[in-house]
């Protein structure tokens, strides 16, 4: 464990799918409580769940209602486009915690914007917006969202400290950065949160069928699947957290779910001790580097 972000829970829990449909609310509801109560925290984004009209968006509709209740959630990661003005960093961010009705974001995730890239790698109005957010205790943390083609620029504001972690897809079928920042953020003891804690459309499809709509191959789908198998681990779940949980370095993983029995499987998992070998991990990557893709 890194000391940047200290309490965030090693499982979080992803609100993607929260707010999208109406016919699921008591269901939602009850997820978004026990996880509340399970000392979860959360992960989101303003825009989430699609536009309800009234400038409302209805993943943090459904939260806020229940946080209005429940108000001692454990933790909110939230999504922040910095395309605005700088000026408007402050403003927006203030709506956004009004939009969740919480006190703060306590760990705001930045998205890669390239009209302000420089700025994020370098330090800049950005930076100095974010400080001042913090100062007042509108945020806490802040991460970045990183892919492979903002890998180098990350590299420049990690070594600058701008940033208190680094967020992106890390699960056994992609890695969605570019492996030096990967190993120079490890190296450095800078906390990493992990993405897609299931490989998500790979999890919807049966192995070895038709994979064109999904972002990994039929032959990797099936090779992984085999590896799982031939491995000892009876779910994908259970392999797929073996493997982020056993990953040094990764502070956190966020994954999803609509289902009571899943996201108590996900917490079964999160607390479970690390036994897959290195062996295993070491042909997990090795199916990565067989089978490149990329998110877009
Ligand atoms: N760039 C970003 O910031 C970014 C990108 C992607 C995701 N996210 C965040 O991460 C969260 C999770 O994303 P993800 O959907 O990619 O995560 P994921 O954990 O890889 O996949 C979640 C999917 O797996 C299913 N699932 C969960 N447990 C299962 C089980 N035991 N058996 C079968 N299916 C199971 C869920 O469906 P059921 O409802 O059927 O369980 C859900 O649709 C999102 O909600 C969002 O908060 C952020």
């Amino acid at each position: 464990m890194t000391a940047a972000l200290p309490q965030v829970s090693r499982f979080v829990f992803g609100t993607g799918d929260i707010g999208i449909n109406l016919a699921n609310e008591k269901q939602e509801r009850e997820l978004v409580e026990f996880a509340i109560e399970s000392r979860l925290w959360f992960h989101s984004a303003p825009f989430y769940g699609g536009w309800k009209g009234d400038g409302q968006f209805g993943t943090p509709m459904a939260l806020k209602k229940i946080f209005k209740v429940n108000k001692k959630i454990a933790g909110l990661i939230s999504k922040f486009s910095p395309a605005a003005p700088v000026e408007k960093f402050e403003e927006r961010i203030k709506q956004n915690i009004e939009a969740y009705g919480v006190e703060k974001i306590d760990v705001l995730q930045v998205t890669w914007d390239h009209d302000i890239s420089d700025d994020l790698a370098n330090g800049g109005p950005a930076s100095e917006a974010f400080r001042r957010c913090k100062e007042q205790g509108l945020i806490d943390k802040v991460i970045l969202d990183v892919i492979p083609e903002t890998s180098a620029a990350a590299r420049h504001a990690a070594e600058r400290g701008l940033f208190d972690g680094y967020i992106y897809y890390y699960c056994p079928v992609n890695i969605n950065v570019d492996p030096a920042l990967h190993a120079y953020l490890l190296r450095s003891k800078i906390p990493v949160l992990a993405l897609r804690t299931l490989g998500k459309v790979y999890l919807k499809q049966k192995p070895g069928s038709d994979f064109k709509h999904a972002y990994i191959k039929a032959e990797h789908a099936a090779e992984v699947y085999a590896l799982m198998q031939e491995s000892g681990y009876a779910s994908w779940l259970e392999f797929c957290m073996q493997f982020v949980m056993g990953s040094a370095g990764i502070h956190a993983t966020i994954g999803s779910t609509l289902s009571m029995d899943h996201l108590k499987a996900y917490l079964r998992a999160a607390a479970a001790p690390v036994t897959m070998t290195d062996e295993t991990r070491q042909k997990i990557f090795a199916l990565i580097r067989k089978y490149p893709y990329q998110v877009k």
